[in-house]
């Protein structure tokens, strides 16, 4: 591939690589482009929730579960313990790969000890945001929050018993008859045991072969000397105990959940990569503090900032240097990959949000109380744009002089260094700085 080569920064040894924001920072495309570098790629959190792209020449992939290090022929893929997997969509996205000639074979493995999702998660999902109205989350309808209660409630079933076929029917009758009746009092439609014990019967069946005991795979690899990349999924905002809660998904979008769901300890990891795009999306509900019609306008007409997991249009807004901030703080970010730096080239005046107003009170933190930040008004700062493509630019020097300003005051704002700059999907778009 031309200009698929690799930093001069050392971005591997173990390496987390999180999203910075709300999610779809461009994830994917990085995890990609530094899987060269990598042995084996895991995913620690999160479900199909997720919607990770990566291009590859024109053809475009969209991973929901499987690493997105698949793409690179010999590199070991694993899916964590810390994962909630839906086996018949992972079944599908297993075959659909595998259509387009990705080897899985021998290299995707999947935890034991990951939680399962039934679709009387997905309908319960569901049936709370009906009943939550107006004040509904956005979720993206898979089943996370439901799967991740059971977990956090000791009632989940595991990887490990869906490949243990009479346990398995035994624990599965009584879970259906325990949600049908939480459903037939939320006034849904009952499920049938029979249609998902037997859907998930051959799920079982056909991912047999890749369930492993992964934290024993992982250690292993490191005694070898194996290089790890941490694959985070949704981004900061989105995270459990650190998000807009209760405007987040279930799990730990931090860093700290890259050693929960994978079992390797946080002395083994040696750096955090901060995935952000160079403004703010975020897709579902909840405060957006620098949400901006024109801009949003502006990416949406351009085809861009469309959910890979849903298709919803992603809400869109201007760089948010106090949410960044904070990002760098919970998760210990050591260098940023800023992406979808094209995406502003045409834009005259960039703004930057440089604090929050409430009032006659100033915040240069993320507030916690959720209405507080909800009624935060940005303070900006603003910069020139540079108004010219940057999508060939392949060196930093390349880049328009006030791009490369703009990035440097945004990293400057966020407190970290600028690693990777992105200017296009492709692989050979990426910039190491
Ligand atoms: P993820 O969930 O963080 O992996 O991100 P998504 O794949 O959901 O959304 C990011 C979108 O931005 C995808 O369509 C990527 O192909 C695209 N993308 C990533 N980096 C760049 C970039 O630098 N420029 C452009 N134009 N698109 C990018
Ligand atoms: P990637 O990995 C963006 C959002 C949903 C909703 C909230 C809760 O592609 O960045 P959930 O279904 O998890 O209960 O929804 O979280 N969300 C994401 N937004 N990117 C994602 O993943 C997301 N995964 C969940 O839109 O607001
Ligand atoms: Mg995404």
């Amino acid at each position: 591939m031309p200009g698929d080569t690799l930093p001069e920064i050392d971005f591997m040894s173990n390496t987390i690589l999180v999203g910075a924001q709300w999610g779809d920072e461009g994830k994917g495309k990085i995890i990609d482009v530094l899987t060269k570098g990598a042995d084996v790629v895991v995913r620690t959190q999160g479900g199909n929730n997720a919607g990770h792209t990566v291009f590859i020449g024109r053809q475009k992939y969209v991973l929901h579960l499987v690493p997105s290090g698949i793409l690179r022929r010999g590199k070991t893929c694993v899916i964590g313990n810390g994962v909630v997997v839906d086996p018949v969509g992972l079944v599908e996205e297993i075959k659909g790969l595998r259509k387009l000639g990705v080897t899985v074979d021998g290299n995707l493995f999947l935890s034991e000890t990951a939680h399962v999702v039934f679709p009387y998660h997905r309908e319960l999902d569901a049936q709370r945001e009906v009943i939550k109205g107006l004040n509904k989350i956005g979720t993206t309808k898979r089943g996370i929050g439901p799967a991740y209660g059971d977990k956090a409630a000791r009632t989940g079933l595991r990887v490990i018993d869906l490949v243990t076929p009479e346990k398995f029917k035994r624990q599965l009758e009584a879970k259906i008859k325990e949600n049908n009746s939480i459903l037939r009092a939320l006034g849904a439609k009952p499920l049938s045991f029979k249609e998902v014990h037997r859907a998930y019967r051959a799920a079982g069946d056909y991912l047999k072969p890749f369930v492993a005991n992964t934290v024993v795979l992982l250690h292993e690899a490191m005694d070898r000397g194996k290089d790890i990349l941490f694959e985070g999924a949704q981004g900061t905002f989105l995270d459990i105990d650190h998000g807009t809660y209760p405007f987040v998904t279930s799990s730990n979008t931090t860093a700290g959940g890259a050693c929960t769901g994978s079992g390797i300890p946080p002395h083994r990891m040696d750096r955090v990569v901060g995935v952000m795009k160079a403004y703010t999306t975020r897709v579902g509900e909840g405060p957006l503090p620098t949400e901006s019609a024109e801009i949003a306008d502006m990416l949406h007409a351009m085809g861009r900032e469309f959910g890979a997991t849903t298709g919803r249009a992603r809400r869109c807004g201007w760089f948010d240097s106090v949410a960044s901030r904070h990002a760098t703080m919970v998760n210990g970010i050591d260098a940023l990959a800023i992406t979808n730096i094209d995406g502003l080239d045409t834009v005259e005046t960039i703004r930057v949000c440089i604090g929050y107003r409430d009032g006659r009170k100033r915040y240069d933190y993320v507030p916690n109380d959720i209405e507080v930040l909800s009624r935060c008004e940005p303070v900006y700062a603003e910069f020139a744009g540079w108004r010219a493509p940057t999508h060939r630019a392949r060196t930093w020097k390349q880049l328009p002089p006030k791009a490369r300003s703009y990035l440097n005051a945004i990293a400057d704002l966020t407190g970290a260094k600028v690693g990777i700059a992105s200017v296009g999907p492709g692989r050979d778009q990426t910039i190491f700085v």
